[in-house]
């Protein structure tokens, strides 16, 4: 475990085996559908959760991303702002957002709503993690990897002061590093 790791939340083989079960449920569901979605990941915090998830996706999709602030420190800050956007259309076409972690869920909202917009015939959200009781918006995924207490997390894309992405679990920080 790193050194500044107070605890382990989520191991990485906890992280694969969840990954390879929502991977199956996505392509049976999008098997029922018609179309395919386009799969984006929210940059950088998804990235390594989609390598993982898409491993287990059955299905001819293609992959973009966005990348979107609305976090700084520790607290979230209200209005997204788009840093990168997606490289291709999304227009008539159904989208699976890929997240790290939904909290208030003001950036899922806003992201839904900005693709939406774009004309993306249908958005579905798959998380790896889930803080619900952090809610300030009304808004849920469609498919969630693990629920996580109130606690700041990081590990396996998220990050502090963008540190702590590369750790391939999700854990909890020693309270001084935070000093
Ligand atoms: P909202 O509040 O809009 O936040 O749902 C979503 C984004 O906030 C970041 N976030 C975290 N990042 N550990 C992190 O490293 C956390 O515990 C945490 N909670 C929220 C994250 O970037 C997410 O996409
Ligand atoms: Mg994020």
């Amino acid at each position: 475990m790193h050194q500044d790791m107070k605890k382990i939340l989520v191991s990485e083989d906890q992280i694969i085996a969840r990954s390879k079960e929502l991977g199956k449920q996505i392509s049976e569901d999008y098997t029922c559908a018609k179309e395919l979605p386009l799969v984006v990941g929210l940059l950088k915090g998804s990235v390594p959760f989609l390598a993982e998830l898409i491993k287990h996706i059955d299905l001819d999709v293609c992959i973009d991303f966005m990348d979107v602030s609305s976090y700084e420190g520790t607290e979230s800050i209200g209005d997204v702002k788009v840093n990168m956007d997606l490289s291709s259309s999304v227009k008539g076409i159904p989208v699976l957002l890929v997240e790290d972690i939904i909290d208030t869920g003001r950036t899922l909202k806003e992201v839904t709503r900005l693709l939406k917009n774009k004309g993306a015939s249908d958005v579905k959200v798959v998380s790896l993690l889930d803080k619900p009781d952090r809610r300030t918006v009304e808004i849920e995924a469609d498919y969630v990897g693990f629920v996580v207490p109130n606690e700041f997390v990081v590990g396996f894309g998220l990050d502090y002061d963008q540190k702590y992405r590369t750790l391939p679990y999700v854990g909890v920080l020693k309270d001084e590093v935070y000093q």
